[in-house]
Order: structure tokens, then C-alpha cells, then sequence
């Protein structure tokens, strides 16, 4: 079989390393790739929203199976147009991909299908979003509606900061039309963990908990960022806990979405917050998390290639009738190193040193995200560049393996967390 992965990041650098694994695959493409992903499939240099470059491509290289990473094409109805032209695709169309690419739609199915999250109101207008916050109690969060490369929330502490979001939002408009409309709604408090799911809308199948470090630095000080680091499971989900999400905020989702005569095929990522009166959904994403892959698939020992082509034809009851997916019981951390001034403006083009002496450590393996190939070097290209991802008896076992291994490696400027998996241990 042949497997086009679409994206260039840490995400798609598991994807491709798990589908590598598969029985099925015979040749790997990446568009456009990265340095490590280059050396287990071949890269083309096709942009993610390409949709027309993709489809010919796929077309002329015969490929049985294409996955979609990121969101933007999905947003776009990439799979839309892969379904009409006859092509297997992994991933949601486009109507269901604005419960990612439209967070007033995302809420209104909530809200709708009793679906646990934040009280929120939503605005299309300035005066009216301010008069709001200045009449009601602080913190509250300013989202944009559309797709902002996950900058477009503020949690804000006081009215000032909240008027200031709006107004960047709404008339500055510095997610352009991602900012027509805002959500203002209230603040929750807890712990954070991603809960992602195979669907076909007729079945469900959970893969294992994880949770993400978004702030750049130690104790979640700091801006938002795609994500810092991750680690699977995520000991605050118990069992219960994870039966009550997926009763409450899965299955009613997805169940409210077919009343809704939409159909949801793919990977569905559900953020939750870990409230005192139980779990409540912060948003969904339509496609596999960056970091939180890089610590679910190493520990999945089930064929990947299998589960993506059982969702994309409806198939997945195949699955479960296979007994579900088959998990490594160990725990799995994964430390995002990034360059210098990362998520702010940047460097790029830095050589990166010890690549291999940290793979040499067992159970490790570095994923890449923003690097680059150059003759024999690999160089820095990105915010994030690597994943280093290491696997442990225990989450202790497993952060001490994962730094040891961020230990061998280095390029000017790498900035990493130092307490990726601390939570999971102490609390
Ligand atoms: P979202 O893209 O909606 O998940 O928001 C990005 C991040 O903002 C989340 O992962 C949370 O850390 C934070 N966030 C979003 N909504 C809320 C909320 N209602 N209360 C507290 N934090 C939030
Ligand atoms: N790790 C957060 C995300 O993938 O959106």
C-alpha cells in the first residue's frame, strides 16, 4: 500500500514512523516533510493546503491511503474533494471540521447536545463584546472564532485585558476573518488532558489519555504555545473519569453531529478541563494532537494503517470486532525542543548536534518537527524542532530516560522545559 501523510511537523513525524510499522505499507510519501520524516518517506515539496497539487499528486502516484495532519486542510474540505475524486482519505469533511475551524459552531453543538463546557455568549459586534466584559465578572476568555494556529484565545484577568483582546480580534483584526466573530465565555479551572478518539460516527474507539504542556516555560509560566511537551496516560483521567468524558463530551458530540446530518470520520481530539464539578469540554480539534502523538503512538502496538483505512470506509466495527486497539501498558513522555525566541519571532538554520548518540538510548526516539536537511547536517527550520520521545515503566522512569536524551543533543539557542510529566508525579 502507499500512504501520503500530509504536514511537516513532530505529529507527522510519528504518524509516519507508526505507519512505517504497518504490515501494509510499501512506500511512504510526506508533503512537504522535514528532516527526520526524509528519512522514512519520501518528501514532496507540495504546500498542506494544496488541495488541487495533493489530489494530482495522489492520482499519479497511485496512492491507496492518504492522512491528513494538520487542520487547515481539512478546514478547507481536502477530504471533500479526495471522496469525490474517488480517493481514500483518513479525516472528517468539511462540515465536521468546523467543530475545529469554528468555535461558535463547536459551542453551538455543545450547547445544544448538553454537552459539559464553559457558559459562553457569542458576539459579531465590538461595542457590544466590551459592554459585555465590562459588565460581568473577570477572568473570562476571548476566543475568535476561526482557526488562529492556536493563538486565538485569551484568557484574560481583568477588563482591560479582556477589552484589549477583543479589540485585537474584532478590529485589528489580526486573525483577519477568523475574527468576525468571538466567544466570551467563562473561565474554568483545573487540570487539562487531551482525549482522542477513532470514529466513523457509528463506533468509537478510544485511544489512551495524554496530557500537553502549552505555556513555554517551567510551572506553566508564560505565553501559549503549540505545545512544549506531553505524556501518556495521564494519571488524573481514572477510569471513571474516562468513562464520564467520553459518556458526556464523545458520544454526545459525535451522536449530536449525526442528528445534525453530519457524518465524522477520522481522529477526534477532545480538550477537557479537569473541573471540581467534573470534566467540561475547552474545545475539539479535528485531527491527532502536537505533542500529545508523539506519546500515544509509540505506545499503540495495534496496525495503524489498519484503523485508518477500517474509519475512512466506515469500517471501524472491524476493529472493534478484532478486540479494539492493543496498547504498550508503559508510560511515554515526550520534550519538545525549540529554538530561540520560540513562540515570538525565531531563529532558523541552526546546526543540531547529537541526534544520534540520543537515539542510541533504548525505548528513545526523536521526532522532528521544524528541521531541515542540508548535505549530511540537519539544521534548525521551525518554532518547534525536535520531540524527543522516550518510553518508561513508569512516567518517572520514562521523563528520566527522555532527558537524558535531550542531554546528548543540542543547537544554539535550544530552549526546552525542564518539568515535562512533573504533574503526573506529584500531585
Ligand atoms: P482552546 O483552543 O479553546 O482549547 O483554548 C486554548 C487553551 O486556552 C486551552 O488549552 C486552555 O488552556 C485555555 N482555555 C480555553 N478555554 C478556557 C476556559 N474556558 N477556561 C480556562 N482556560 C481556557
Ligand atoms: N497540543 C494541542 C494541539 O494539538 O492542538
Amino acid at each position: 500500500m502507499r500512504v501520503l501523510v500530509i504536514g511537516s511537523g513532530g505529529r507527522e513525524h510519528a504518524l509516519v514512523w507508526k505507519i512505517a510499522q504497518s504490515k501494509l505499507t510499501d512506500k511512504i510519501f510526506c508533503a512537504p516533510g522535514n528532516g527526520g520524516i526524509s528519512a522514512l518517506a519520501e518528501c514532496m515539496d507540495i504546500k498542506v493546503d494544496d488541495i488541487e497539487g495533493l489530489l494530482q499528486f495522489c492520482r499519479k502516484e497511485k496512492i491507496d491511503l492518504t492522512v491528513v495532519g494538520p487542520e487547515a486542510p481539512l478546514a478547507a474540505g481536502i477530504v471533500d474533494e479526495f471522496r469525490k475524486a474517488k480517493l481514500r482519505i483518513f479525516g472528517p469533511q468539511k462540515k465536521a471540521a468546523q467543530l475545529e475551524a469554528s468555535k461558535v459552531f463547536s459551542k453551538q453543538i455543545m450547547a445544544k447536545y448538553n454537552v459539559p463546557t464553559a457558559a459562553f455568549k457569542i458576539f459579531d459586534d465590538v461595542a457590544a463584546a466590551i459592554n459585555h466584559v465590562e459588565n460581568r465578572s473577570m477572568p473570562c476568555v476571548v476566543k475568535a472564532d476561526g482557526l488562529a494556529a492556536g493563538k486565538g484565545v485569551v484568557v484574560a484577568k481583568s477588563i482591560s485585558e479582556a477589552v484589549e483582546a477583543i479589540k485585537k480580534i474584532m478590529q485589528e483584526r489580526v486573525f483577519g476573518d477568523a475574527g468576525n466573530k468571538i466567544i466570551i465565555e467563562d473561565c474554568l479551572d483545573g487540570q487539562e488532558a487531551s482525549i482522542l478518539v477513532f470514529t466513523d460516527s457509528k463506533e468509537v474507539i478510544p485511544l489512551v489519555s495524554s496530557q500537553d504542556h502549552k505555556r513555554i516555560f517551567d510551572n506553566d509560566a508564560g505565553p501559549n504555545t503549540g505545545g512544549m511537551g506531553a505524556y501518556s496516560p495521564a494519571p488524573i483521567v481514572t477510569p471513571e473519569l474516562f468513562k464520564e468524558i467520553l459518556e458526556k463530551i464523545v458520544y454526545r458530540t459525535i451522536d449530536g453531529l449525526v442528528k445534525e446530518g453530519i457524518e465524522y470520520c477520522g481522529v477526534l481530539y477532545a480538550g477537557v478541563m479537569l473541573t471540581k464539578d467534573g470534566p467540561q469540554a475547552l474545545e475539539f480539534n479535528v485531527r491527532f494532537g502536537d505533542p500529545e502523538t508523539e506519546v500515544i503512538l509509540p505506545r499503540l502496538k495495534t496496525d495503524l494503517v489498519e484503523v485508518m483505512l477500517a474509519a475512512s470506509e466506515g469500517k471501524l466495527n472491524k476493529i472493534s470486532k478484532l478486540g479494539g486497539l492493543n496498547w504498550d501498558n508503559r508510560a511515554c513522555v515526550c520534550v519538545v525542543c525549540s529554538s530561540k525566541g520560540y513562540p515570538g519571532e525565531y531563529e532558523k538554520g541552526k546546526e543540531i548536534f547529537g541526534l544520534e548518540e540520543a537515539e542510541k538510548i533504548k525505548d528513545v526516539v526523536v521526532f522532528h518537527a521544524g528541521t531541515k536537511k542540508m548535505g549530511e547536517k540537519i539544521i534548525t527550520n521551525g518554532g518547534r524542532v525536535l520531540g524527543v520521545t522516550g518510553l518508561g515503566n513508569s512516567i518517572k522512569e520514562a521523563i528520566d530516560k527522555t532527558y537524558q536524551a535531550v542531554g546528548k543533543i543540542n543547537f544554539e539557542g535550544m530552549h526546552y522545559r525542564r518539568d515535562i510529566g512533573k504533574k503526573a508525579i506529584t500531585s
